[in-house]
């Protein structure tokens, strides 16, 4: 028989897909369950595809992989999309996929299949890299193929002995690895309802993050975290030490109404403790490293970035070209930032790196200046020249301001 190689987390959706797969398309199924850091008992999820009827279970532990090849790119990118969402799960869509190929292609499957449903952008993200990565592979969907209710799935997977936790009561979507944590649906779904507390589960509420304020040091090497206050470690084990540290400070909590590809406008809270503060020092560290035009280059790339990233279109030339870009601009973001973590909070203060632009000669105001005043006054000349020349031959008025700000003063008196 032909075979299918599914991604499969352990939850209702991807757990009835196996029975549903097997009768609808005939198909063997192969469960695929990759661990980014999602927190699950990866090889009990395993021996749950089994018992379902997947005629294999296969799990592998990619966190090194998904830090080095996608998170640690996007942080130097300082990919973040509408200027809140750090990018967790649209970062994990393209490695999943390439791992749903890979193993695809190693076990002569015809077809991947995933348990997205069709309202989402990880169905553009996972169907565009497949198609992307391995035209010869057919998609299967099963939630957006089949038009089951929750309750629909339930009586399913009862008719079909597939085991489902009762326990799982919980209201809402969610997906995470170490990025961070997204929370979707139940009374998320209203803009106006603050998000209750039991939609965190990484950070502590600001009234139980009343703690010391406490310091930490980040070394990057070319735009890369490498050490947490000097001590050196690998990027999983740094995340996930900042995802504690920050998440007991009940920082990373993000709650915001994002623009998603299939045109919804969706409420979204995410948590991304290391993420928040990862970036924030980050951004520190190019302040003091990066020119102003690089600075300001930057940010339009960085936009874009996330916005690929976002769309579902990592394996892309155009990503291809911003990431050479980006790791150009790296070469000299290297160096310590100091952080202040206090509640709910995550200030940097202090910043040091051996390629330092910043020069106290020049910025200081006390003895010791090296600043050319003089030549201030030949810079503002020539600066301003284009924009006096043109108030006189164009007789421009004011910007923004409509008649005369003292005429408005005088008949208040
Ligand atoms: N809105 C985020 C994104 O599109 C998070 C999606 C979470 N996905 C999920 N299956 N719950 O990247």
């Amino acid at each position: 028989m032909s075979t299918v190689v599914l991604a499969y987390s352990g939850g209702l959706d991807t757990s009835v897909a196996i029975r549903w797969i097997q009768e609808k398309y005939g198909l063997d199924v192969i469960a695929l369950t990759i661990d980014v850091g999602s927190e699950r008992d990866i090889a009990a999820i395993a021996d749950k595809a089994r018992q379902i009827g997947a005629v294999k279970a296969l799990i592998v532990d990619a966190r090194a992989d998904f830090v080095r090849y996608f998170v640690w790119p996007a942080l130097q990118a300082g990919a973040i999309y509408e200027g809140y969402y750090p990018l967790a799960t649209a970062l994990a869509r393209p490695l999943i996929a390439r791992l749903l190929v890979e193993v695809a292609h190693a076990e002569g499957a015809v077809a991947v299949a995933h348990g997205c449903t069709g309202k989402g952008n990880d169905q553009v993200r996972f169907d565009v890299s497949i198609a992307t990565l391995a035209p010869d592979l057919k998609i299967i969907a099963p939630v957006r193929e089949w038009s089951m209710t929750r309750d629909n799935e339930i009586v399913y997977a009862a008719e079909h002995g597939i085991p489902v936790q009762a326990t799982n009561a919980s209201p809402y979507s969610v997906d995470q690895n170490l990025w961070g944590r997204s929370t979707e649906c139940g009374i998320l779904e209203d803009p106006w309802a603050e998000p209750p507390e039991d939609a965190f589960i990484w950070t502590a509420s600001l009234a139980a993050a009343q703690l010391e304020p406490t310091y930490r040091e980040i070394s990057f090497q070319h735009g890369i975290p490498i050490a947490l206050n000097g001590v050196e470690m690998d990027g999983v084990t740094l995340i996930e030490t900042l995802n504690k540290e920050a998440g007991r400070y009940g920082v990373g909590r993000i709650d915001a109404i994002e623009n998603r590809l299939v045109g919804i406008k969706s409420r979204e809270v995410y948590e991304a403790p290391a993420a928040t503060v990862l970036h924030t020092a980050h951004r520190a560290l190019e302040s003091l490293t990066l020119s102003r035009e690089q600075t300001r280059f930057k940010e339009g790339v960085s936009s874009e970035y996330a916005r690929l990233i976002y769309n579902g279109q990592w394996y892309s030339a155009l990503h291809q070209d911003l990431a050479a870009y980006v790791q150009s601009t790296q070469r000299f973001v290297s160096g310590k930032v100091r952080i202040r973590l206090s509640s709910g909070q995550c200030s940097v203060v202090g910043r040091t790196s051996e390629h330092s632009l910043y020069s106290h000669g020049l910025a200081t105001y006390d003895s010791g200046d090296q600043f050319d005043h003089n030549a201030a006054l030949g810079f503002i000349k020539l600066w301003g020249l284009p924009l006096s020349t043109q108030a006189q031959a164009q007789l421009l008025p004011s910007v923004g301001m409509e008649g005369n700000l003292l005429a408005k003063v005088a008949t208040k008196e």
